[in-house]
């Protein structure tokens, strides 16, 4: 059933093509186009070889078993049709199969919204594999999840793993296996409790360590320091604790001054020594000399790994650290991955998403594969962490 070879071998078919195409929006606005981008290429080669292709998404976490207007994949179909250059229809209603109405790509209407998609029920997932004569799986972002459309169709029908999905475990690998050294890892975010195993994974592969947001946060509160109200996770001060009392905390790279405010409205931003911040002051930020100091160690990297904005990036001038961090590594020769949804579009702000090694379409995916944890699809596919 499962096929590893090229999808040029696919011809003359009705693709079921699996993508990822849970870009974020704001307000009705797709605030960043990069992983249907991404799925371009794949999409293109199919066609080339005179397939159809019948495209299966999820957008957002809808209540399943109900439509939701505002988590329907409709909003990104004239994105879709400019980047691939051909019409495309739309189906809502496509579980029972689906009509191309003369064109050669049918968008599914969200894939979450069908019953039994997240549980993986085999009666949907056999349902599904009926829409193509082949399924190919190119959708990273969402190969850890056990779901109908990422790991049951693939029970029913002859599955490829797609180009995109196929990159992005060669870069994902190359990092893990890379003996370039020194090798810097950065990882940021509100909750250093969806992290903790990557931080403890990466560290004695790392020379390295930068810890950014709330995660910085725990650890600071950790090393005794007054943090004021920002955001911690104080059940996990012991595990930092435990970090910063082993062999690798020297590793660590802890900011010397950041940026906090003071008022609920985060207008007051100060620069403040580390050692001098105030009970009423929340931390948003790294510091103009910490900045430097992460500039430096940069620089110096052959090797980067970058998970997660270092600062409350939705209100400048919170966002300095992240942009610097994003202009250090572009204007470094280090191997660059990134990873995660919330560094690229400040990435792309910035443009500077050429100037990176690797540009990640995976979240929680790629942290998990680092993690070393066997993502299902990915697992029945051959395909795996080195
Ligand atoms: C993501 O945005 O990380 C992927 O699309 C997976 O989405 P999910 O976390 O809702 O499964």
């Amino acid at each position: 059933m499962i096929k590893e070879s090229s999808q040029f071998e696919i011809k003359n078919k009705n693709v079921l093509l699996r993508l990822d195409l849970n870009v974020p929006v704001f307000k009705g606005r797709i605030l960043s186009d990069f992983r249907i981008l991404k799925s371009v290429p794949t999409i293109k080669k199919l066609l080339k070889n005179n397939n159809k292709v019948i495209i299966i998404s999820h957008f957002g976490r809808p209540k399943e078993g109900c439509h939701d207007d505002s988590l329907s994949l409709e909003i990104i179909i004239n994105n879709l049709e400019n980047l691939v250059g051909e019409k495309i229809t739309f189906s809502k209603d496509w579980i029972n199969g689906v009509n191309f109405n003369g064109n050669n790509i049918v968008l599914c209407e969200n894939v979450r919204f069908q019953l039994g998609e997240k549980q993986n029920l085999p009666s949907l997932a056999k349902q599904m594999s009926t829409l193509g004569d082949v399924f190919v799986f190119d959708a990273f972002g969402v190969s850890h999840r056990k779901e109908a459309s990422t790991y049951g169709i693939s029970d029913y029908l002859e599955t490829f793993s797609g180009d995109l999905l196929k990159n992005e475990i060669m870069n994902a690998n190359k990092l893990l296996t890379s003996d370039k050294r020194p090798m810097t890892t950065i990882i940021s975010g509100a909750k250093i409790s969806t992290k903790l195993t990557l931080i403890k994974k990466l560290i004695s592969k790392s020379d390295n360590i930068i810890l950014g947001g709330g995660i910085l946060n725990t650890f600071l509160m950790a090393m005794g320091h007054e943090i004021g109200n920002s955001l911690v996770e104080k059940s996990f001060i012991e595990e930092a604790q435990e970090i910063l009392n082993s062999s690798d905390a020297p590793k660590l790279i802890i900011p010397v001054d950041v940026m906090v405010s003071s008022n609920a409205a985060f207008d007051n931003p100060q620069n403040r020594d580390i050692s001098v911040v105030q009970s009423n002051d929340k931390i948003l930020d790294i510091g103009e000399k910490t900045i430097d100091r992460y500039i430096k160690v940069i620089s110096e990297s052959s090797i980067i790994f970058w998970n997660g904005p270092l600062g409350y990036v939705e209100k400048s001038p919170f966002d300095n650290g992240t942009i610097k961090i994003s202009q250090a590594i572009a204007s470094s020769k280090a191997y660059s991955v990134v990873g995660g949804g919330d560094t690229i579009p400040i990435i792309e702000g910035l443009s500077l998403q050429d100037e990176f090694s690797c540009l990640s379409t995976g979240g929680g995916s790629l942290l998990k594969f680092i993690e070393g944890e066997d993502l299902p699809i990915l697992k029945k596919l051959g395909m795996h962490r080195l």
